[in-house]
């Protein structure tokens, strides 16, 4: 495995795809900070953490073909890699929230930020940012964050998680390289936040409606049945679900 263990960065993901650009790297070099100065996070929103609480890395995917896969499909493979490893603890109710959030006991305990570099017609580079919530127990002004140490009560070790689910989405790679992406959707929506249960919803107005999620399609949009029964596919810039 290829780790770069930095101390303080703006970023990972921005960090990773710079160095990307001008050095050649093996495909999945990881870059791993114990602090962000500017973590990103989904929707432009900041992603912080207190140094060396928590994981913030990326990982780089070299080469992969958006006309053999779904484009989305990387963003399914991941919260399910991590959700995989994440399963091996005690965690209640563990679930992936649209697009791809990791939740228990129903806060957030990681995020997932998917950056794509275009190098062809076909080809992209990827950069996976994942944040963890590992050993951090304060979290200002963010009443649904919670962590693992939170969850259970106990230290977890950053190193051996982040082994964990490096090799996990490596393995999930190449099963996605030689069986195809069914697997990986059907776990996804398997495991969906909220699936098949009224949820209040927010538009980009902060308008609310009632729904019940249905599943993520193809395309990576939530697909909610509405109070008429009529189904409406939303995508990310259109809609938040509320916890
Ligand atoms: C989210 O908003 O839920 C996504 C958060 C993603 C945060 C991670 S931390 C490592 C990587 N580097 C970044 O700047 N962001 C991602």
């Amino acid at each position: 495995m290829n780790i770069i263990k930095l101390d303080a960065i703006p970023s990972t993901n921005s960090f990773l795809k710079e160095m990307s650009a001008n050095q050649l790297l093996e495909d999945f070099t990881v870059v791993v900070a114990e602090n962000q100065t500017e973590g990103k996070g989904q929707r432009g929103n900041e992603w912080k953490v207190e140094s060396a609480k928590s994981l913030t890395f990326s990982l780089l995917i070299k080469n992969f073909s958006v006309i053999k896969f779904n484009p989305f499909i990387l963003n399914i493979l991941t919260p399910v890699s991590v959700f995989q490893v994440l399963s091996s603890y005690n965690f209640r109710n563990l679930k992936i929230k649209w697009p791809n959030d990791i939740l228990a006991e129903n806060k957030k305990i990681g995020g997932i930020l998917i950056e794509n570099i275009f190098k062809s017609q076909d080809k992209i580079d990827v950069i996976i940012g994942i944040g963890l919530n590992v050993n951090q127990t304060k979290f200002e002004n963010l009443p649904n964050a919670s962590s693992l140490k939170l969850l259970l009560n106990k230290d977890f070790n950053k190193v051996e998680l982040l082994h964990q689910i490096v090799l996990q989405i490596e393995n999930n790679y190449q099963k996605l390289l030689s069986f195809g992406e069914e697997y990986f959707w059907s776990f996804y929506n398997e495991n969906l936040y909220r699936k098949n249960v009224p949820s209040v919803f927010e538009k980009i107005d902060k308008s609310r409606f009632q729904g019940i999620i249905q599943k993520v399609s193809s395309d990576g949009k939530l697909v909610v049945q509405l109070e008429d029964d009529s189904f409406q596919s939303f995508d990310l810039k259109e809609i938040s679900l509320l916890y």
